[in-house]
């Protein structure tokens, strides 16, 4: 990509270069310290069991952890580069954890996969808000919104 032209955050094809030229400056190889502290830690944590979904997982660290945690993990990317990765690091598909491509803003591919609304017991945010297109904002809420069930939590580091 020449360096002049327009970048598009919306295009799964701009992450997965970024993964292959390591270009991925946010990689801590962990799941975020904030997040794991709050969630092993915290008076106001939640408990599994549940659903719980990670947009734009990329190499899934938080996605494991809530596995770990006893949650059934959902890891969504529309890079293919962060999932085969993620799948590397933490193993494929299984009862309690699952690899999702897609885009989050894809209704109809979400709800295939099985996310339907109100299918999800909690939602957790860590640098996907802040990749995704500003003007789509307030789409990511209304996704969070609509897939969340009554009662449900987002857990977010901003
Ligand atoms: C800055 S990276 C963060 C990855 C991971 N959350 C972490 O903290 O290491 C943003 C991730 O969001 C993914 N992403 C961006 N927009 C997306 C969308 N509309 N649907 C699904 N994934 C998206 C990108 O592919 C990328 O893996």
């Amino acid at each position: 990509m020449n360096s002049s032209e327009p970048v598009s955050l919306a295009a799964a094809s701009h992450w997965d270069q970024r993964y292959r030229q390591g270009t991925d400056s946010w990689e801590l190889g962990r799941p975020a310290p904030p997040l794991e502290r709050f969630l092993r830690t915290h008076s106001l944590a939640p408990h599994p069991p549940g659903q719980v979904l990670v947009p734009g997982c990329g190499r899934g660290h938080e996605v494991a952890l809530l596995e770990e945690l006893g949650f059934a993990a959902i890891g969504l990317d529309f890079s293919g580069e962060a999932l085969a990765e993620a799948r590397g690091l933490h193993g494929a598909d299984r009862a309690s954890l699952r690899w999702l491509q897609a885009d989050l803003f894809d209704r109809q591919a979400l709800e295939a996969a099985g996310l339907a609304p109100a299918s999800l017991s909690g939602i957790v945010e860590h640098t996907c808000f802040c990749a995704i297109d500003p003007a789509r904002r307030d789409d990511y809420i209304a996704t969070a919104c609509r897939l969340l069930a009554p009662g449900g939590w987002l857990l977010g580091l901003f």
